[in-house]
């Protein structure tokens, strides 16, 4: 890991890390992000590894203009208003995400929604811009740690988890941004943060807020990930005789009579069967099958977040979600 203090070369070589599919730390005017080239499933898959998070949340992508994330998402007309009012700025949107979208399943943890942001802080706009390409970013710290305002901070939590700190001195905000979802007919909030529920509401008139209504489950669930609708066998060595079933496989070793295989990585690469995954659910999903087997996945590393995201799909539904 290598951290150096921000200035044009500096950007420059860091716009090219993120396009060769590296990671980096890069301050932005709420907390630092752990930033990969949102287009590149093995990049993203490695701040997941790189946090250690357990579960695959889902990111928010950042990119220098509104213009650039119209290519990624669909505003309608609160969203314009939002944009015009809180960017450059705290202000993360969940919109729909465009059919033809060049952003990894993995960021979206395969919901049909993205999260999108035009940040603030200077160097982050510079570094955006300089890359080209959507940024996904979570805050740079390992999963239940405190969010980073410095870049010591960064390197002291990620250490050599992270290629490359750019370091544009302490971040004024200290809080993460607001998350506001406009795919329903009520704009939720997801996460309050350095844009006020006030400010909110004097754009939009109406806010609803996440955990606060009868129709909403749990906080946290709201984010509920892509559920497939075929039953999920999980821990598969062999098929069943006369089930038919789709084949999510992995490793070298495959067993036969599957209608239908998709192998994760016939290598056994973690960080490889972490950026198919979600893309997998879904082709899976779609096959004229009775159902999904899933086989055994090593539970180390990114493992432990697949494993994961495999139970929530497997578990018995209640309903409610989406
Ligand atoms: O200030 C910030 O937002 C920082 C800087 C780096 O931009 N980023 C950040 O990311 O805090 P993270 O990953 O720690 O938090 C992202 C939040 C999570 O609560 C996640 O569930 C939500 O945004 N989120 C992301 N994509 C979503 C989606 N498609 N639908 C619903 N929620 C989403
Ligand atoms: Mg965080």
């Amino acid at each position: 890991m290598r951290i150096d203090t921000a200035n044009d070369k500096v950007i420059a070589e860091a716009a090219a890390a993120l396009r060769h599919g590296d990671l980096v730390a890069f301050p932005t005017e709420t907390v630092y992000g752990l930033g990969a080239d949102a287009t590149n499933g093995r990049a993203v898959a490695r701040i997941f590894d790189a946090k250690g998070r357990p579960s695959f949340n889902p990111l928010i992508v950042h990119a220098p203009e509104i213009d650039d994330h119209r290519r990624y998402v669909v505003f309608e007309e609160r969203a314009e208003r939002l944009a015009q009012v809180f960017w450059p700025g705290a202000l993360t949107i969940v919109l729909p995400r465009r059919e033809n979208a060049d952003v990894a399943d993995l960021v979206s943890a395969g919901l049909p929604t993205i999260a999108v942001r035009v940040p603030a802080h200077p160097v982050a706009r510079d570094l955006l811009r300089a890359t080209e390409r959507p940024v996904a970013a979570p805050s740079a710290n390992r999963s239940g740690a405190i969010s980073p305002t410095t870049a010591a901070h960064v390197a002291a939590s990620l250490g050599d988890a992270v290629d490359r700190i750019v370091d544009g001195g302490p971040c004024d905000g200290g809080l993460e941004s607001t998350v506001i979802d406009l795919t329903g007919k009520t704009p939720m909030l997801l996460r309050p943060g350095l844009v006020t529920f006030d400010a909110l509401r004097d754009a939009l008139g109406e806010v609803a807020v996440a955990g606060s209504g009868a129709a909403v489950t749990a906080p946290g669930m709201l984010a509920s990930h892509y559920a497939p609708d075929l039953p999920i066998r999980l821990n598969v060595h062999a098929a069943i005789p006369g089930r038919r079933e789709a084949l999510m496989a992995f490793g070298p070793d495959v067993p036969a009579h599957f209608d239908m295989i998709r192998n994760l990585s016939p290598t056994g690469d973690l960080t490889a069967a972490a950026a198919e995954l979600f893309a997998a659910l879904h082709a899976l999903d779609r096959q004229d099958v009775d159902g999904i087997a899933v086989m055994p996945i090593p539970e180390t590393g990114l493992g432990i977040a697949i494993n994961d995201r495999l139970r929530r799909a497997a578990a018995p539904r209640s309903g409610a979600t989406t």
